[in-house]
Formats: structure tokens, sequence, C-alpha cells
């Protein structure tokens, strides 16, 4: 009953594999048949540039219109949008408050953010981005946490070997989940693995990866305590220290999976979301033709991509903590500004 709606929209996804990284966006889509495919409009590393996503060809969100699980019989594996690919450091993201929630580059005090290397670690370590139709509501205290939700899907992070792509959608093994606590926000961060990496058949816990995988969990776990030193924010606190394990990020997902269906039911306070979606008509407080999209949305027909502007060379710098996690910080040395 629950996941009824879902089956129409689920049945061509099955045999879906993830799609080769391409250099060009704008042509991306999955290898079973151009069911997603992107429009990109300005200039990368600016405020006003913007990825949207087509399903079968009309605008979508990539929030509320991909399906949480390609199959709807195994909650272990789900869908994943690629926001930032590995290797890369802008803070790239889905905006919850615009119709259809296109990826934009976040910003902080009207500049465009990127993230603060701190050694060894240089940028995103892996594939970072959201679980699709998945909320952390910030109505209530989430009962492992004891926080508030941190207004957005739930965060997701894929350690395979593929680089990906923004506006990627890939299917995805979930192996366990970090509870962080962000600023008193809860912002899970689950660690999923590529069903088509090499790895995913040997793989399905965190405690299976370090046979092949030795000291990676460990390494990701410490990027989240402290990837936020360096602009000021301090270590962050991970609920429960450790990972949790596999059947457990299942379940989370699955409980977040329901708070999202009362959000695009219109069943609560939305916090500003923009929760428009054009898949799932059950849903009348939320639903949108998408022949109307464009206009009633001012959404872009084609691509219209403009030369990336340059990153700010501070970027370009590795910061260093002390076995307290400090930023070490030379005499007369000024590092960790913000602005
Ligand atoms: C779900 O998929 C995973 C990964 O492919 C597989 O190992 C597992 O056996 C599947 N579970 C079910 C219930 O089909
Ligand atoms: C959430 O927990 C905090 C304490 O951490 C408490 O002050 C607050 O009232 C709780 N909020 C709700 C909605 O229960
Ligand atoms: C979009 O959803 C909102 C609720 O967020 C609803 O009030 C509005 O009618 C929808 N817009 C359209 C064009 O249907």
């Amino acid at each position: 009953m629950r996941y009824q709606y879902l089956a129409s929209a689920l049945g061509a996804l099955l045999a879906t594999s993830s799609a080769a990284p391409l250099s060009e966006p704008t042509t991306a889509s999955d290898t079973n048949g151009d069911k997603y495919s992107l429009t990109e409009v300005g200039a990368r590393n600016t405020l006003d540039w913007r990825i949207y996503l087509n399903k079968d060809g009309s605008p979508a969100s990539f929030w509320h219109d991909v399906p949480l699980y390609p199959d709807s019989g195994n909650s272990s594996v789900i869908n994943f949008v690629v926001e930032i690919p590995r290797w890369t450091d802008a803070k790239i993201e889905i905006k919850r408050d615009e119709p259809l929630n296109p990826i934009f580059h976040d910003d902080s005090d009207g500049e465009v953010r990127f993230v603060e290397s701190i050694w060894p670690h240089k940028s995103y370590p892996f594939l970072y981005g959201s679980i699709p139709q998945t909320w952390e509501s910030p109505n209530f205290n989430h009962s492992f946490t004891d926080f508030p939700g941190d207004n957005d899907p739930m965060d997701a992070f894929d350690i395979g070997n593929d680089i990906g792509y923004v506006g990627q959608i890939k299917q995805v093994k979930v192996l366990g989940a970090l509870a962080l606590n962000d600023g008193g926000e809860t912002d899970w961060k689950v660690i999923v693995l590529d069903v088509n990496d090499p790895l995913a058949p040997f793989v399905e816990s965190v405690d299976d990866l370090e046979e092949y995988r030795p000291g990676v969990a460990e390494a990701y776990r410490q990027w989240y305590l402290y990837y936020k030193v360096a602009r000021g924010d301090g270590v962050l606190e991970i609920v429960g220290e450790e990972y949790q394990d596999a059947s457990f990020a299942a379940r989370t997902i699955e409980e977040s999976h329901g708070f999202w269906r009362e959000l695009v039911a219109g069943e609560v306070d939305s916090n500003e979301i923009s929760y428009n979606q054009t898949s799932l008509p059950e849903f009348a407080n939320s639903f949108v033709e998408t022949v109307s999209t464009y206009d009633a949305f001012d959404i872009p027909r084609e691509s219209s991509i403009e030369a990336a502007a340059e990153k700010p060379d501070e970027y370009d710098h590795w910061y260093y903590l002390d076995d307290e996690y400090e930023l070490i910080v030379l005499p007369g040395e000024e590092v960790g500004d913000d602005d």
C-alpha cells in the first residue's frame, strides 16, 4: 500500500545502470534510454548558475521526482543525486526554495562557497549528494539524535571509483550512516557504494568495507568531524560516535521517506521548501502538469552555458590541525577567514 504509488514510475528503472561520467552534463542521461537529462544555464562558480532536471524530456525536481527506490522490493539499494563530484570543492546543492529545486552554487554572505582542504584531504574525497524523496524534517526532534532535522533531503556519499558529475543520478548500496549534529540540527550522512563499482558484489556493510579498503570508513568519518574547522565552525559531533549499521541506515531512510510523503501531501509545515512535483498526480497539493512548468516557474527550455568564473585563490590552500583538531596558525599568519 505504502509504496503503491511508486510502482509505475519504478518499472522502467529496474534495469538501469549508472551512466558513465560525461564531460558535458547537458547531454547526460541514464543508459536505459534517456530517462534523465539536464539543462544547464549560466556560469559555474556564480550565484546565477543552475542545473535543472528533465525526466522523460520534461521538467522535474531532483528532490521530489526521482524515486527513492530503483527497485521497490529492496530498501538497501537507493537512487542518489550527485551534487559534488569527487575531488571538487564547490559547495553545490539542491535549492530547496526554488520551484522544481534546481542545483545551484551555495553561498555565504553573497559569495559562492567552496570547502576548505584540511590535510590529508583535498576537497571532497568522495562523491557527495542527496537522497531523493527523503526529508530531514525540522518540525520535531529526530528519535535517534534528539535534534530537529536540517530541512534538506538526507545526504549521502559514494565511496566508489566513479568520479561522477553534477546532477548525475545513480543507483547505490546503503552500507551505513553517520548521525551528524551540525549546529544543533540532525544531518545524516549515509555511506553508499555505486552498484556498478567493482567492489559492490563483495561489500554490504562498513565492516565488509574494512577488508578491501582498510581505513577508508574511518578517514571519511574524521573528514566529517573536522571539515568545517577552517571556516571557524569547530569540530562537529557525531551522535553515537561511530557508523550506524546498514539495516539501521536503511530504516532511517525509509522513515525519512515517510516525512517527505507528508511534505508533498501538503500535510505539514513545509518550512519554505518548494515541493511542487511533476510525476505524482495523487499528491494534488504539489502536483503540476509538466507542460505548465516552463511558464509557471520560468524553467529554461534549453541550456545556455557561460564560461566558468575563476575560483578564489584562497581555496588552493591546505589547512593543518593539531591533535585536538585545532587549526595550526603560524605567527603572523591569517587563516580561517570565512569572507
Ligand atoms: C538487495 O540488493 C542487494 C544489492 O544488490 C543484494 O545484496 C540483496 O540481496 C538484495 N535484497 C533483496 C531482499 O533482494
Ligand atoms: C527538542 O529537544 C530540545 C532539547 O534538545 C528541546 O528543548 C525541544 O523542546 C525539543 N523540541 C521538540 C519539538 O520536542
Ligand atoms: C506549487 O505548490 C504550492 C505548494 O507549495 C501550491 O500552492 C501551488 O499551487 C503549486 N503551484 C502550481 C503552479 O501548481
